[in-house]
């Protein structure tokens, strides 16, 4: 489990084990598209502002995982406790 906060709205939402931090968001009314829901489509791309991401998708290089600026929801999740998103 872990805590995503949504910077814009200041509002905080948990995740828990088992549900994907997309699920979570999109219930709150986050405003985040999506379309495979399976960590390859790239839709749901979402920028991290802080935190760290356990990237689970295949589509951000090595690079850009490392990079921790943005992550796919839908099957990511976070390493941290808490993780700030742009939404
Ligand atoms: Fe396709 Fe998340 S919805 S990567």
């Amino acid at each position: 489990p872990f805590e995503v906060v949504l910077a814009r709205s200041g509002r905080t939402l948990q995740v828990p084990a088992g549900v994907s931090c997309l699920k979570v968001l999109r219930e709150a009314g986050a405003d985040v598209d999506w379309s495979c829901s399976e960590g390859v489509c790239g839709t749901c791309e979402t920028e991290v502002l802080e935190g760290e991401p356990e990237h689970r998708d295949s589509v951000l290089t090595k690079e850009e995982r490392a990079a921790n600026e943005t992550m796919m929801p839908c099957v990511s999740r976070a390493r941290s406790a808490r993780i700030v998103l742009n939404l």
